[in-house]
């Protein structure tokens, strides 16, 4: 595991699209899987700047989605399906033909895991994938216990993700039960990962995510502990309280100034 404790979220968000951005350079046909959330919104737009200045090209990336909640169609503002295509696949004018969609509004929804797992399988694998941190621990919507080698599938969002979300849906129970996600197996076998850490309310979850041993109740554990992975997080969230973790956020600095945060 690498770590990289940034000194604000701007530079969390540059320090990542550079990586992505470097990586996307040398691989223009990759396989990438892109998170949802808050927090990687600079991320994204410092990534559509990289691109707009020529750093890559987005024409023949291949891109998958990680999560989608159930019986939303598509092109409601809410689907997660719509939200990356206006923060991320227009900008980059990545076409809906290089995206892998998973199909929350399937009627056969097993049946659409099983295609979407086939889909990531027939392309070799993830090469990219990028990820925010739950509250409770999740990455994508894999709720807490998942299983290292889960499938995708349809999960049933707890309680904190629900209400954590709810400032989508104007309240917690407009807020779907469900959702489908891109299983642990597909996350854990990419070969580079980034998780995206940002704000003082994730300090104890990223705690339990560093400083425990990898377990199936902190799904983000089980990924930190897998390899090619590189944590990126914002200071105020990191947990310095923690003694081992103060020792590694020291041991961060060189990365810090390899992003170019001075
Ligand atoms: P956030 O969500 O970036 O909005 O905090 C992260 C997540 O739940 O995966």
């Amino acid at each position: 595991m690498r770590l990289i404790v940034t000194k604000d979220y701007a530079a969390m968000s540059r320090c990542a699209a550079r990586m992505v951005a470097e990586a996307l350079a040398s691989h223009p046909a990759a396989n990438i899987a892109m998170p949802t959330g808050e927090t990687p919104i600079g991320f994204y737009r410092e990534l559509a700047a990289l691109h707009r200045l020529g750093a890559f090209d987005a024409s023949h990336l291949r891109v998958f989605q990680l999560d989608e909640y159930l019986g939303v169609a598509p092109d409601d503002p809410r689907a997660f399906a719509g939200w990356i295509a206006r923060v991320f696949l227009d900008p980059l004018g990545i076409s809906p033909a290089q995206v892998v969609r998973l199909q929350g509004e399937a009627s056969d929804l097993y049946a659409a895991c099983q295609q979407y797992d086939a889909a990531v399988a027939a392309a070799g694998g993830f090469d990219i994938v990028v990820l925010g941190l739950g509250a409770n621990g999740h990455i994508a919507f894999n709720e807490p216990p998942a299983d290292r080698d889960s499938p995708t599938r349809v999960v049933r969002l707890s309680d904190e993700t629900r209400a954590s979300n709810a400032r989508y849906w104007g309240e917690q129970m407009h807020v779907p039960t469900h959702a489908v996600t891109c299983g642990m197996a597909n996350i854990l076998a990419a070969r580079v990962k980034l998780l995206l850490v940002a704000g003082e309310g994730k300090r104890d979850i990223l705690r339990r995510v560093v400083d425990v041993p990898a377990i199936a109740d902190v799904p983000a554990s089980l990924l930190a502990a897998s390899d090619g992975v590189t944590i990126i997080a914002a200071e105020a969230a990191w947990p310095r309280s923690v003694p081992t973790i103060a020792a590694r956020s020291s041991s961060s600095l060189s990365s810090r100034l390899e992003c170019g945060d001075h």
